[in-house]
């Protein structure tokens, strides 16, 4: 049976082999043999990334929210204020979270599809020396816009603040160097570039940054950094970790040591390259402008007269599934994600098919 070809960003269509990782012997996460799996997890995130030197891995069990929502949490000394940096709905989660859990914060805001102006960010910054922790989203899966991670880390450094990053979508997908951005909590996910499956979420931390989280009061009890990092030093868990996706996310990345980072970056470039291409072939308009594209998404307007039901349903008939526009998008958009173990004639099929239904969009 031909299979299904995921173009949303994650959870994305993994290899046989990380797919057999999971049929591994049943375990006990209190038993030395998954405190071996979660360590040769942690060593193997930071080792691809080439930053063993200068960042721990802290894992946790749930989808990337779950990481986010341990470095936001945690990373904010008390009395202390967070900058938001926002233009999609991912930059809209952090500052919703930060709320939630009674922060004080402020957002700078630039339109969705555009990124925000490094003066802006300057501005915000002398403005308001209250402000501790930045955070950002580096790529905005919303519209595929890839946010200047590097000249904000830069800024954000220069101000001697702290600098969050989710790079949930990012990571393994687009180039990112910790060290220029000079990130100090980076959060990432199995299931998306990294080609894992969902269901654990991790931060990478700069360790120097670890001796200030043991002074900030614990906000939560099940998403506290610091904590979650001193157990998984010791090579225990907190709480009970979803044991089998750890199986499957090891394999993933012994896949991923395997292509390297750079190599997974160019081939997901190739094929946002070929995608983009035959998209321009067919006449559909991109919402975000040239030379802020992400190397993993793209978004497109709905051509006049055909709903996103319509094209999804088609596709999906195919054997595509492609994802929707999000909030105030939903109705003008479609996404389609070039993240996982996707063929380079499935992209080619997909491309055919994509030109079928645009150019005979009568409803069947
Ligand atoms: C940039 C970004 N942040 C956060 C998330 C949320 O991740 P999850 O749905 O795994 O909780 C996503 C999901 O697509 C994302 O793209």
């Amino acid at each position: 049976m031909k299979r299904t070809v995921l173009l949303n960003p994650g959870p994305v269509n993994v290899t046989e082999r990380v797919r057999q990782a999971l049929l591994k012997p049943d375990l006990c996460h209190r038993e030395k043999e998954f405190s071996d799996l979660m360590q040769s997890i942690r060593s193997k995130l930071v080792r691809a990334f080439g930053i063993q030197n200068d960042y721990d891995a802290v894992l946790t069990t749930g989808s990337g929210t779950a990481a986010l929502e341990m470095a936001v949490s945690s990373c904010l000394g008390e009395g202390q204020s967070m900058l938001v940096i926002r233009n999609g709905v991912y930059g809209d989660r952090i500052a919703a979270m930060a709320k939630a859990y009674g922060f004080n914060i402020r957002c700078l805001d630039a339109p969705w599809g555009e990124p925000p102006q490094l003066n802006d960010v300057k501005r915000a910054l002398e403005q308001h020396p209250e402000i501790e922790v930045v955070a950002l989203v580096y790529h905005e899966t919303t519209t595929g816009l890839l946010n200047p991670v590097h000249e904000i880390g830069e800024l954000v450094h220069q101000y001697k603040k702290r600098f969050l990053v989710d790079s949930i979508s990012g990571l393994a997908g687009d180039p990112l160097d910790f060290n220029r951005a000079h990130i100090d909590f980076c959060v990432g996910t199995a299931n998306k570039c990294l080609q894992g499956l969902p269901g654990v979420s991790f931060v990478l931390v700069r360790k120097t940054e670890l001796a200030r989280l043991e002074k900030i009061p614990e906000r939560s009890h099940y998403f506290n950094l610091y904590k979650n990092h001193q157990a998984q030093e010791k090579g225990d868990t907190l709480f009970t970790p979803a044991v089998q996706i750890h199986y499957a996310l090891n394999a993933a990345l012994d896949e991923l040591l395997e292509e390297t980072v750079k190599g997974r970056i160019k081939r997901y470039g190739q094929a946002a390259a070929m995608l983009r291409k035959g998209f321009q072939e067919m006449g559909l308009e991109f919402i975000v402008p040239e030379g802020h594209w992400s190397n993993t998404l793209t978004a497109l307007k709905l051509p006049e007269g055909i709903s996103y039901k319509f094209l999804h349903d088609k596709l999906k008939k195919k054997g595509f599934v492609i994802y929707a526009g999000q909030k105030k998008l939903s109705q003008s958009i479609f996404r389609i994600a070039n993240m996982g173990d996707i063929t380079t004639e499935e992209f080619q099929q997909l491309l055919d098919t994509l030109r079928k239904c645009i150019s005979a969009p009568t409803p069947s």
